[in-house]
């Protein structure tokens, strides 16, 4: 897949670092910890080239600072020390950005899924949203912690080695390590990070290959048995491993070369620094001692780079990531939802001249007008695809109606407050979705503070209590541990338990009883009938049988909807 990214990779760096928020100050510190710490390790071989040139009587530079036996050990191993402490600091911060950061994405995307739902979740280009959230995590992740302080921190500390050498020995000597840190840290890593490119992506594609093959086997391994096919798939198996193990070892001659060619690298500019030395000090343009020092200095100043070229191959995948995760962070609801609004308490429900597309040019629903009263059970009837579950979800605002008015108690959808307006209004929709909790526990979401008698109650009503009773711990099985064993009309009354539960004046029934038998419907319909006096029923079925209970009946067609 080779979608085009739509920001530019500095674009995409700089949002993903605003993204940080308060943790930016801790990187900060981070990369001050790496930087200065890295400065101590050199501090070390320094104060040991500088003995030498004492010890040798070259002392260009020490003579004039005087340095004594007493303060050049001191300074080694007071930069020694101050290494570890600083070493210590920098990973600590760097893994607690890491932990702390994944908590901090997850609880935005969440956030912005919360607003995009339901209506932009529905459509179908964001089919795949979810799955592609848990990898595009990770892989920030990798940037935040491991990527942006090594970077920071090469710059860093080639600058401050630039500049000592520059200062210190000779702005020749400076100018070699310069070019050094270049080829090193950005060139090097450019032309391998291309070559390698093309063996991750082969890697990856055979290792997720053989895997899903491998799992499949492992699943299906009793069809495998009855049919006597263990030898093929043996076969197979073993095939794709070879295959998986060819594009293996391809990735890794490459990373071994990438990394044999750096290291080359690293030993030519150390060679380069040390004849430019020499022939300074050949030409009388530097005295031995200050030599001594600038390339002792460069020679011990690559482990940043070095970092830095050893980072994930490249960053391409890491900005595939962050496009999609600042693409959803950015995505403008449909539907904004409305804080501070009206409140009503359910009376009845008006709809006039309601009009609807959910593309332009193709309308779904056309002046629709209907009502229902506090007592009424309103049926809807349409065949497949006309319409019915778009009228619900536009009675609960899940997508904006383009035209007309839905009033409830004579205030307008659009001007009360999304939360009052849930509070009035409940939906079973045509699928169920059940958590991997107990049963008791998926049917509180509905009413998290409900007793043990009322949830009864709603089961009883939905017709469901019998079959939960009938389950090994009751109310307390967990949904999960059952696997797909419940059956879809099972999983159907739980949700219309919810709904009862919720206790809502205007209930909206989307095919309440359509993988429901009919003694079951028989009791559910009962259950409705029994509730209308105090609430507001809208029921959409295409079965008669459930139609017998609605005081007045709406049919679709066409997008025009005429009462019976
Ligand atoms: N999110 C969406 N984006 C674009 N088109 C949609 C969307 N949801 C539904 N549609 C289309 O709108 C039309 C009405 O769909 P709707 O789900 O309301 O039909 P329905 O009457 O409930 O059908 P069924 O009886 O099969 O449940 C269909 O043509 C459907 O393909
Ligand atoms: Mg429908």
């Amino acid at each position: 897949m080779k979608a085009k990214l739509r920001r530019s990779g500095a674009k995409i760096m700089a949002s993903l670092i605003v993204l940080l928020g308060s943790l930016f100050y801790i990187m900060l510190l981070a990369v001050i910890n790496g930087s200065v710490g890295f400065i101590a390790a050199m501090g070390v071989t320094v104060c040991g080239a500088t003995g030498v040139a004492k010890a040798l009587g070259i002392m260009g530079l020490c003579a004039e600072v005087s340095l004594s036996w007493g303060w050049i050990i001191g300074l080694a191993v007071g930069c020694g020390v101050i290494r570890g402490g600083l070493r210590y600091l920098e990973q600590y911060s760097n893994h607690y950005i890491a932990f702390k950061l994944l908590a901090v994405l997850r609880d935005k995307i969440f956030g912005a899924l919360r607003v995009l739902c339901p209506a932009k979740l529905e459509s179908k280009q964001k089919g795949s949203i979810i799955a592609m959230i848990t990898s595009d995590i990770e892989t920030l992740e990798v940037f935040y912690a491991h990527t942006i302080s090594p970077i920071c921190i090469a710059v860093l500390v080639s600058l401050a080695v630039f500049l000592f050498v520059g200062f210190v020995a000779s702005w020749y000597l400076a100018l070699v390590a310069l070019l050094g840190y270049v080829v090193i840290g950005i060139v090097v890593p450019l032309i391998s990070s291309g070559k390698l490119k093309a063996s991750g992506v082969n890697y990856r594609r055979e290792f997720a290959s053989f895997n899903a093959y491998f799992l499949d086997s492992i699943k299906g391994i009793k069809d495998i048995v009855l049919n006597n096919a263990e030898r093929d798939r043996e076969g197979e198996v073993n095939r794709r491993s070879d295959i998986l193990l060819k594009e293996t070892k391809k990735m890794k001659n490459g990373i071994t070369r990438a990394s044999a060619a750096t290291e080359l690298m690293v030993t030519l500019f150390i060679a380069i620094s040390l004849v430019v030395g020499i022939l300074l000090v050949h030409f009388d343009l530097l005295d031995l001692g200050r030599m001594l020092i600038g390339v002792v200095t460069i020679f011990g100043s690559f482990g940043p780079v070095l970092a830095v070229s050893a980072l994930p191959g490249n960053l391409t995948q890491t900005f595939a990531s962050g496009d999609r995760v600042l693409n959803l962070l950015e995505e403008k609801p449909a539907v904004t939802p409305v804080k501070n609004g009206k409140t009503f308490d359910y009376e009845n429900l008006s709809v006039k001249d309601l009009s609807f597309a959910y593309e332009r040019n193709a309308p779904v629903l056309k002046d629709v007008c209907m009502h229902a009263q506090k007592g009424e059970i309103i049926g809807i009837v349409g065949e497949s695809g006309c319409g019915k579950s778009t009228f619900l979800k536009l009675l609960l605002r899940f997508w904006e109606k383009d035209r007309g008015e839905i009033n409830y108690s004579g205030i307008d959808v659009d001007n009360i407050d999304s939360d009052n307006l849930l509070d009035n209004v409940t939906m079973v929709s045509q699928t169920t979705y059940l958590f991997d909790e107990s049963i008791e526990d998926n049917l509180r979401i509905a009413k998290p503070d409900a007793t043990q008698e009322e949830i009864e109650n709603a089961c009883k009503m939905a017709s469901v209590h019998d079959f939960i009773m009938s389950l090994p711990e009751g109310y307390k099985t967990q949904v999960g541990a059952m696997g797909d064993n419940l059956s879809a009309g099972e999983k159907q009354r739980i949700g219309l338990a919810r709904a009862f539960l919720k206790g809502s004046q205007l209930i909206l029934l989307d095919e309440p009883t359509s993988n429901v038998d009919s003694i079951n419907e028989g009791m559910i319909l009962k259950s409705l009938a029994e509730q209308k006096s105090k609430k507001s029923i809208i029921l959409v079925s295409h079965r008669e049988s459930t139609m017998a209970i609605a005081d007045r009946i709406y049919t679709v067609s066409s997008g025009i909807m005429s009462e019976v």
